[in-house]
């Protein structure tokens, strides 16, 4: 790796601001920058702007004001091919991902899809699958499969295009305790840069050092996660909510990194 590669942010965001066609504006003037390797929570309330500025990411999005660069590469049509293998976005349904016969087919498609093809490509899809714990899955229709594995498996469809940047949205809602203890588990031990966008305040806390509030389509807060938490005013001011009994201060505070 170059010096410059290595310096460089995995994402940065810089004045970004949007407005739909209809004229609703999302996004003011978003700025945050992601270190290689951190892990970032993206907290706030239901229509702050955390899907619109998600999908300015990987450029699915865009036209508005303001810049997203991704490990130093500018998001816009030039770069689109390579945005799209750099940023993995693991939506919130996993059925909007998987749609091939066999668990391998869908992990294989990004990857064959950028031209790797035989051995190498096996390889790819063995090394995704292990690292969500679903090896053995390989040759399953993804539709028999449990709602937390579809889930692990949509993370390897994106896993498999070694992306430099894994954003989740909601990865553990619509789980049962196991499934997200088991996915929690999984992000911790990828070494891959991770923004999550959610409303579980505990997996936030548990998972990231760091977090972002957007409210009202800029960033409100940008800190600890432990300490925005136990900051009563501010989860106030934007509609966040812990829940009941649940103490963030009681939790051992992450190392950074
Ligand atoms: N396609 C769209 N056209 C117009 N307004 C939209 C569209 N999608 C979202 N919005 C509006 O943009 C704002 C931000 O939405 P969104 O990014 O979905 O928020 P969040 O994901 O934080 O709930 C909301 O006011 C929402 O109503
Ligand atoms: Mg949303």
């Amino acid at each position: 790796m170059d010096p410059v590669t290595t310096t460089t942010a995995s994402l940065e965001v810089s004045g970004l601001a949007f407005a739909y066609p209809d004229g609703h504006q999302a996004l003011f003037g978003v700025d945050f920058s992601i270190g290689r390797g951190e892990r970032v929570a993206l907290l706030g309330p239901n229509g702050a702007g955390k899907t619109t500025l998600v999908l300015h990411l990987n450029g699915i999005l865009g036209g508005g004001a303001g810049t997203v660069t991704v490990a130093g590469l500018p998001v816009d049509k030039r770069h689109m091919a390579t945005v799209r293998q750099k940023v993995g976005i693991v939506f919130q349904d996993p059925d909007d991902q998987l749609f091939m016969p066999t668990v391998r087919e869908d992990v294989a498609f990004g990857p064959a899809a950028a031209g790797i093809r035989g051995a190498a490509l096996a390889e790819r899809v063995r090394q995704a699958l292990d690292r969500v714990g679903m090896g053995h899955f390989a040759d399953r229709p993804p539709h028999h499969l449990s709602f937390g594995q579809r889930r692990r498996v949509a993370v390897a469809t994106v896993l498999a295009m070694e992306p430099e940047i894994l954003v989740l949205d909601e990865p553990s809602s619509n789980l049962d305790p196991a499934s997200r203890r088991e996915l929690a588990d999984i992000l911790r031990s990828l070494d891959v840069t991770v923004l999550m966008v959610t409303h579980d305040l505990p997996y936030a806390l548990e998972l990231c050092p760091r977090a972002l509030v957007l409210s009202d389509g800029v960033i409100a807060a940008d800190g600890p996660t432990a300490d925005l938490l136990s900051d009563e005013e501010l989860m106030r001011a934007h509609r966040l909510e812990l829940p009941f009994g649940f103490d963030p201060r009681s939790v051992a505070r992450l190392p950074q990194g």
